[in-house]
């Protein structure tokens, strides 16, 4: 439990005043380089240094997915990982989906399919399903499941995402096929 002073958030980065180290990554294909608190998360990092909101802060405790962005091709909650353990790190968050403007294949399919409501866990899941399809073009139905299982929504239930996801699946191989 938290004892903060009741006008405090909770959720506010306090800096820890330890020396500043430097931190070289590249986020959503732009080289970034800057000098952090050692104690950052790379969640703050990504929403209080770069200003990049699309990643969700929920629990801060790695129970609900809400945080996750995909680090050298893997999809990780980013409250549990210092942001100088992603030092030279490739970083993708919910940012770097779309392209030029237009959303992608998996993002049009969340709309399509009713994969979101609040969209709270949104990013989360966008993340981990793009981890997913990244690595496996054609997963199964209990694939998905297992590639979301750390991904909590509270909303949609679980049946119109897991079907967002497939159906992204099937667009983008049927994209490929067609060169
Ligand atoms: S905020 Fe990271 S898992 Fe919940
Ligand atoms: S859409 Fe609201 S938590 Fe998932």
């Amino acid at each position: 439990m938290c004892d903060h002073e009741v006008k405090t958030n909770c959720f506010e980065y306090i800096d820890s005043q330890m020396p500043p180290v430097p931190l070289e990554l590249n986020v959503n294909g732009e080289s970034i380089y800057e000098l952090i608190d050692p104690a950052m998360t790379l969640l703050d990092f990504l929403r209080v240094s770069l200003k990049l909101f699309g990643t969700k802060e929920g629990c801060r405790e790695g129970e609900c997915g809400a945080c996750t962005v995909i680090m050298n091709g893997r999809a990780v909650p980013s409250c549990l990982i210092l942001a100088i353990e992603a030092q030279g790190a490739d970083i993708i968050t919910v940012e770097g989906l779309s392209k030029n403007g237009e959303l992608s294949i998996l993002q049009q399919e969340f709309i399509k399919e009713d994969g979101l409501q609040c969209g709270f866990c949104t990013p989360g899941m966008l993340m981990s399903a793009k981890a997913l399809l990244d690595r496996n073009p054609n997963p199964t139905v209990d694939e998905v499941k297992e590639a979301i299982a750390g991904n909590l929504c509270r909303c949609t239930g679980y049946k119109s995402i897991i079907n967002a996801i497939l159906s992204a699946a099937k667009r983008e191989r049927e994209a490929l096929s067609n060169g």
